[in-house]
């Protein structure tokens, strides 16, 4: 029985050492202390024996099943350990390789330029409005004094949608204009009113450096008492100084602009933007204006972005027309106002000198990059 024993116990030994699984390290467990494990059948085995063995097997079978069991326990352990070695190499990471680079963007020149003129813009009190791009005619043009006759329709070249037509409202159009959200505005809120609409409008054009079919404008109205185009003027001379005024503004506009022989030569603007008024003709104002700001390469001197004329054609603008103030639903006779749209596109090529539009939705981030 003793070399049973030894026998057994060497064996049980060596299948443990070689149970690479908590399963099969069950399956070994089973076989030998198991409730009809040998070794177990072994000791049952003992009661048996005659009585001066029995002490002696029973203290050798006791040694072995210890030996066993730790065994058990150590191999239990290496086991759970590889595994989670296993885990863990599984998992691995190397914190101390490079990390993977990923492109943050940014705003675009576009937007960028466009949150500043709302910035300054609602600084001075004015809200800041949206209006659909897919447009009716009637706010396009009837509402702001553009019958369907008149050759004033040919100044814009239109995208009409094969919509049905609606019997007040018109054909839709996209909007050639941010125009049409002074006559929306005017019948949501009434007056008084000051109000700019930064937005996207189109036209039917080919495209070259300087046309594209998709651009963007800011609109301005302001409706109350007693106004003027002084007012108007004072209101423009104050948002261009602001916005030219800027870290990034007269003297980034000049360098880009004008390239590094006359940038220079460019000051940046201490002393302010000039305005003035030239004769314009808009169906939907009357007087009409066209404004220029004085040119901020060559402080009015004369140069070749402003061509020779020491000014920069900025916008069109002019006393609202009885005709839409009607439209809108305010009393001409209380009220009057002005409105301004200006190329928000155009702004950000000045500003930045950027010659060719198509640039601005190219996409190319190596244009991007720039700004
Ligand atoms: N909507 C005009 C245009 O696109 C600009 C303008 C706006 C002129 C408001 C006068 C008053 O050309």
């Amino acid at each position: 029985m003793q070399e049973l024993l030894g026998k057994i116990k060497t064996q049980a030994l060596a299948e443990i050492e070689k149970a690479a699984s908590a399963e099969a390290l069950y399956q070994v467990q089973v076989k030998y202390l198991g409730r009809k494990g040998e070794l177990t059948l072994l000791m049952q085995g003992i009661a048996d024996l005659p009585k001066e063995e029995k002490p002696a097997m029973g203290r050798m079978c006791n040694e072995i099943k210890q030996a066993l069991e730790e065994a058990f326990a150590r191999q239990q352990e290496q086991i759970d350990s590889a595994d989670i070695q296993k885990k863990l190499s599984d998992a691995w990471v190397d914190v101390t390789a490079p990390g993977a680079k990923y492109n943050i963007g940014h705003i675009h020149p576009l937007s960028q330029v466009q949150y500043e003129v709302e910035q300054i813009f609602s600084d001075m009190g004015f809200a800041i409005m949206d209006g659909p791009e897919a447009e009716s005619e009637y706010y396009n043009f009837e509402g702001l004094n553009i019958p369907s006759w008149h050759p004033a329709r040919d100044m814009q070249d239109t995208f009409f949608l094969k919509q049905t037509p609606d019997k007040k409202h018109g054909r839709l159009v996209l909007r050639t204009q941010t125009s049409p959200v002074q006559v929306r505005t005017m019948e949501k809120y009434g007056a008084p009113l000051r109000i700019i609409v930064p937005g996207r409008v189109f036209r039917n054009e080919a495209t070259d450096a300087s046309h594209e079919h998709t651009f963007s404008q800011v609109e301005g109205l302001l409706v109350d008492r007693d106004i003027s185009l002084a007012h108007l003027k004072g209101v423009m001379r104050e948002f261009l100084t602001r916005l030219f005024g800027r870290a990034h503004g007269a003297s980034a506009m000049a360098e880009r602009t004008s390239g590094s022989a006359s940038a220079s030569e460019a000051e940046p603007i201490n002393k302010g933007i000039r305005v003035r008024f030239r004769p314009g003709y808009f169906p939907f104002v009357e007087p009409g204006v066209e404004l220029d700001m004085s040119c901020l390469l060559c402080n009015e001197t004369g140069c070749r972005v402003c061509k020779h004329t020491g000014w920069l054609e900025f916008m069109g603008a002019g006393m609202v027309h009885p005709n839409v103030l009607k439209a809108g639903g305010i009393d001409s006779k209380k009220y009057q106002g002005w409105a301004f749209g200006f190329g928000l596109t155009r702004l950000v090529m000045m500003r930045y000198g950027i010659d060719d539009i198509r640039l601005l939705s190219s996409g190319d981030l190596r244009f991007l990059e720039q700004f």
